[in-house]
């Protein structure tokens, strides 16, 4: 065997474009172009057949600048323009030579610097021919394109844009401007093209980025905003989207915008706030359904993502570099490909990078956003609105600090001592959570009380009251949400119990009876709710109130789940008492209400919500006559509602299920 190597060349290709190896070069080689002859200019120009354009027959193809000064000034005027590496050996432009038409007045102002030395003594020889070098490739391309870059400079000194022009507006890595929903939105441009929309209608396409949160880390979204056709002229700021610096006012702007990106900041992770605005979610036909919310709201995208799936907020990391991907976009009027289908509000950010949810680490420390970050945050967080029990897109400047109702558990009217053990047993037990667990783990953290008695003596106020004290989320839920479908049941409730474990939230399961009752021979489909009821609480791991007015019947397996278990009696003379006078206390109504009258009217036989009701109605017919409440108006309510006349205790009984 020699140890050397034979060339072989390729022969004549068929139709097919396959051609057979000989062992003599193919006739028609020519001479190479790029020699030593060339090498020695400053810039190369190709020039290709000009098609389409009756004013000339060649067009520039691509400018090679080889000149070493020349790259090291276009290094200088390009600094952070993405896509561009002017280290290379060869660098090349092509196509709409972009990156030097968004750069225009920074080139040209460099080559005026270099015209106009500090002291024209100093000026050196390097820099009369850097200057000369930048003057040519000025002049080849002003010749080229002069239209496009001396009107395209007159518009935007003007503040108006063609639509063909476009593109010498948006520089890739700049904000952009827009509003969406009604808010401001800044973004950063990655890339941007001409193209259709999904109706078939040029568009200019702009695919921007913006920073969001999805549960485990901050990163960003793509997204796509088009600006459709237009004839003639359009003021810039008019546009659908716009270059930020040319916003009247960037200054207070992204004052405003970076103080919302903050907040946004510090809502990453789950947080139990107020809310007074408008939540969304999308529809099933891409619409989206809305919902005044007004009331408390538990911001957590986390959550979203393991209940929302369908929906999920995945973003791409930070430390993903721009550079890997700007230059893959290239500025052909070719189809659009696949990233640009979607439309206008498309993005990517529906799936997770590998597919699987991120481990979620609650005390996980977050590097701070930078100002820009927060400057293209995004306007909204997802959320959980426990009145309405739906999770929705939320506006982050809609959401507000919990204002707490004080004294909330000071009003419950019970015994000392029953108040006592209920919240020192929930308090104790949502601090050591960890401490009290079953051998096998996940199981019997939770604690589970039940509240028994009529309607209207407090069960429900309880749950709210210890809720509001301790200063977490009260997950309200009865019997009529998890419908009685076994199926749904089951994975509804398993749901519920894991978002109340993850916000530390208090479940109130009201009206528990149909969970609860023994199970009988004959009805097999509530004997399988109480089943799946009786495993699910078992590995429960937060505070449930259950709720029930009939106590009977319980399935004798619930004993053991169920740690405390208290009776609600009818409410005594003086328990009446004290609910009439706080209900008194609490207003800001004036009254004349003596204590005398106070001890008549706790004399009636009536529960905590009819006496709340009667004040009410009481309260709206003293302002009506603008007095100050009397005794008069509440026996007058009292008349009307028939609580006078009735003393009995059997009618007051089914009286209480009435007005329950
Ligand atoms: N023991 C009580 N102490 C203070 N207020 C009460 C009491 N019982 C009932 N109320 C008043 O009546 C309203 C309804 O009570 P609620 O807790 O819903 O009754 P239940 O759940 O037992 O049917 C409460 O919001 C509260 O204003
Ligand atoms: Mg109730």
């Amino acid at each position: 065997m020699q140890c050397g190597y034979k060339n072989l060349y390729s022969g004549k290709e068929d139709k097919r474009g396959r051609f057979q190896w000989q062992d003599t070069p193919p006739d028609d080689l020519g001479t190479v172009v790029e020699d030593a002859e060339s090498a020695k200019w400053a810039l190369l120009v190709r020039n290709v057949k000009a098609y389409n354009d009756p004013r000339r027959v060649l067009k520039i193809h691509s400018i090679v600048v080889q000149s070493p000064l020349l790259k090291s000034l276009l290094g200088e005027v390009l600094q952070g323009y993405p896509g561009v590496t002017v280290e290379l050996d060869r660098l090349e432009f092509s196509g709409r030579f972009e990156p030097i038409i968004h750069r225009w007045s920074e080139f040209k102002g460099k080559i005026e610097e270099l015209q106009t030395p500090h002291d024209a003594n100093l000026q050196s020889k390097k820099d009369t021919t850097t200057r000369e070098h930048a003057e040519l490739l000025q002049k080849i391309l002003v010749k080229e394109f002069q239209d496009v870059v001396e009107v395209s400079q007159d518009m935007k000194a003007k503040g108006v844009m063609t639509f063909d022009l476009l593109w010498t507006l948006f520089q890739p890595g700049s904000l952009i401007y827009t509003r969406q929903e009604n808010q401001d939105r800044v973004f950063k441009l990655h890339s941007s093209k001409y193209g259709e929309d999904r109706h078939g209608n040029p568009v200019f396409w702009l695919t921007c980025k913006y920073v969001d949160f999805d549960g485990s880390k901050f990163g960003t979204i793509k997204l796509n905003l088009s600006i459709h056709s237009y004839a003639g002229t359009r003021t810039i700021t008019s546009l659908s989207a716009f270059p930020f610096s040319f916003h009247r006012n960037t200054k207070e702007l992204s004052e405003r915008l970076v103080s919302r990106g903050t907040k946004f900041e510090s809502l990453a992770g789950s947080h139990y706030k107020g809310y007074n605005g408008i939540g969304w979610k999308q529809g099933s036909f891409g619409e989206k359904d809305k919902y005044a919310i007004k009331g408390r709201v538990i911001v957590d995208t986390y959550g979203w993502n393991r209940f929302n799936a369908n929906n999920g907020v995945y973003v791409a990391p930070f430390t993903q570099k721009e550079q890997a991907t700007s230059n893959r976009n290239s500025y052909d009027d070719e189809s659009p490909d696949d990233d640009y289908e979607g439309g206008y509000d498309e993005c990517d950010g529906g799936m997770p990078v590998d597919g699987a949810f991120a481990d979620d680490e609650e005390e996980q420390k977050f590097p701070p956003l930078s100002t820009e970050q927060k400057l293209i945050a995004t306007h909204l967080v997802r959320g959980y609105s426990l009145k309405e029990k739906l999770w929705l897109n939320l506006f982050v400047n809609a959401i507000q600090e919990v204002t707490w109702s004080g004294g909330a558990f000071d009003s419950l009217v019970l015994p000392s001592k029953q108040k006592e053990l209920i919240l020192g047993f929930t308090e104790t037990q949502s601090k050591h959570r960890q401490t009290f667990d079953d051998v096998i783990e996940g199981k019997g953290k939770g604690i589970i009380l039940l509240l028994c008695g009529p309607p209207g003596v407090g069960k429900t106020l309880t749950a709210e009251s210890v809720a509001e004290e301790m200063k977490v989320p009260l997950f309200m839920m009865s019997a009529g949400d998890l419908g009685l479908d076994p199926r749904n049941v089951e994975s509804k409730l398993q749901s519920i119990l894991e978002m109340c474990t993850r916000w530390n939230a208090i479940l109130l399961l009201d009206e528990a009876d149909v969970f609860l009752e023994q199970r009988s021979l004959h009805e097999l489909e509530r004997n399988k709710l109480v089943s799946i009821f009786l495993r699910i609480l078992e590995y429960y791991e937060g505070i449930m109130f259950l709720t029930t007015n009939r106590v009977n019947t319980f399935d004798p397996a619930f004993q053991s789940r169920i740690h405390i278990s208290l009776d609600y009696p009818e409410l005594s003379i003086d328990s009446r008492k004290t609910v009439w006078k706080n209900f008194l206390n609490q207003t800001q109504q004036e009254n004349t209400i003596t204590d005398k009258q106070l001890d008549q009217l706790a004399l009636m036989n009536m529960n905590g919500r009819q006496i709340k009701n009667v004040l009410k109605t009481a309260q709206l017919l003293a302002s009506r006559k603008e007095s100050p409440l009397t005794h008069e108006h509440v026996v007058t309510v009292l008349d009307v509602t028939q609580h006078l006349h009735n003393s009995t205790m059997e009618t007051e009984r089914a009286r209480s299920a009435i007005f329950a």
